[in-house]
C-alpha cells in the first residue's frame, strides 16, 4: 500500500522544513526511567523516518552514551563553541538517531564551562535546523539547569512511576516550571506500572491536581510496564526497543512515541502538509 511506503515517507519528510520540535524529558524523582524513555522514544521516532537528535542534558551524571554503547566525539559544552560544526558533535546511534552526548563533571577540559546552562539551553537552537525532533534528557527535579532546558522546550514530557512520592515530586517539578513561565504543551508517561489500571489512576491524579491548582492540561501519553527486559537491555547496553522489540515495554514505548507525532513545525497549518505526512504514520 502506497501509504506505508518508507521511501515515500522519507521523500515527504525531506520536503518539510526542519525546525527541531523540542521535547524535554523531566521528572521529580531520579531513577524513574527518563533516560531509557528518552533514548528508546528517539529510536522509535527515527524508525519512522524522522530526523531525531537526543541530547543528554543530565549535567554531571550523563549516561545516555553508556546506555547506547557510544563513544562520544564531543559533548553538550562543545555546542557553545560557535566555531565547531554542529554535525561533527553528534554521534550516530540505532536507526539513525543522532546523539549529543552529555558532560560528566562540571567543566569540560579545554572547553566552555558547562555550568553556563542558560547559554547551553539557548545553544540547543543550533540543532533545530538539523532535525525534526530534539529529545532532551534532563537530570531529576528542578535544578537551575533543568529550568533552563525546560523553559526552552516546545513540550515537556513528565516521567513518573505510579508511586505517590514520584507523582508528588513530578507535580512539584511541573509547578515550579509553570511558575517560571513555561507555556508549552505538557504530556506525562507513567513508567514501571504493574497494571494498566495503575497507570490510569496515576495519570488521572496528576491531571486532576494540575488542572485544579495550576489550571493546566496534562496530556496522557501512555505508560510503560515494569519489564525485566528493560534491565537486561541496560546491562547489554542495547536499548530495549532494539534488543527486545516485541517485549511489553517496547510495545508500550512504541505507543508513547505516537503521541510525540506530529512534530509540527510552527506556522504550518494542522491540516497542511505536515499533518498529511504525520497521518502516514498513524
Ligand atoms: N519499564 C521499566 N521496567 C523495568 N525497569 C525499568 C523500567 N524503566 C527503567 N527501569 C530501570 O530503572 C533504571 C533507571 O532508569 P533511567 O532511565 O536511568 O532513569 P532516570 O534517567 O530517570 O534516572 C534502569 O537502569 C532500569 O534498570
Ligand atoms: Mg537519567
Amino acid at each position: 500500500m502506497a501509504q506505508s511506503d518508507p521511501t515515500r515517507m522519507r521523500c515527504e519528510l525531506a520536503s518539510v522544513p526542519k525546525r527541531g520540535y523540542m521535547d524535554v524529558v523531566v521528572s521529580g524523582k531520579g531513577g524513574v526511567g527518563k533516560t531509557n524513555l528518552a533514548l528508546n522514544l528517539g529510536i522509535q521516532l527515527a524508525r519512522r523516518g524522522l530526523a531525531v537528535i537526543l541530547v543528554d542534558a543530565d549535567l554531571g551524571l550523563a549516561n545516555a552514551d553508556i546506555l547506547l554503547n557510544l563513544a562520544p566525539l564531543a559533548d553538550l559544552s562543545d555546542l557553545l563553541d560557535e566555531t565547531r560544526v554542529v554535525e561533527q558533535l553528534l554521534v550516530s546511534g540505532p536507526a539513525g538517531l543522532r546523539v549529543l552526548c552529555g558532560v560528566t563533571g562540571a567543566t569540560h577540559p579545554g572547553g566552555a564551562d558547562i555550568r553556563d546552562h542558560r547559554r547551553c539551553a539557548a545553544a540547543l537552537a543550533r540543532l533545530r535546523p538539523l532535525c525534526d525532533v530534539i529529545i532532551v534528557d534532563c537530570a531529576a527535579g528542578v535544578t537551575p539547569a533543568v529550568s533552563s532546558f525546560a523553559l526552552a522546550a516546545d513540550r515537556l514530557l513528565l516521567t513518573t512511576t505510579p508511586e505517590p512520592t514520584a507523582l508528588a515530586d513530578v507535580y512539584a517539578t511541573l509547578k515550579v516550571l509553570f511558575n517560571q513561565g513555561f507555556t508549552g504543551e505538557v504530556g506525562a508517561v507513567v513508567n514501571m506500572v504493574s497494571t494498566r489500571g495503575e497507570a490510569s489512576a496515576a495519570i488521572r491524579r496528576l491531571q486532576r491536581v494540575a488542572a485544579q491548582f495550576l489550571g493546566l492540561t496534562v496530556l496522557d501519553f501512555g505508560y510503560v510496564p515494569r519489564d525485566r527486559h528493560v534491565l537486561a537491555a541496560v546491562r547489554a547496553r542495547v536499548p530495549v526497543v532494539v534488543s527486545f522489540p516485541r517485549c511489553s515495554a517496547s510495545a508500550c514505548i512504541e505507543k508513547v512515541s505516537r503521541h510525540l507525532l506530529p512534530a509540527r513545525p510552527q506556522g504550518v497549518r494542522p491540516n497542511g502538509l505536515w499533518a498529511r505526512v504525520a497521518n502516514l504514520f498513524l
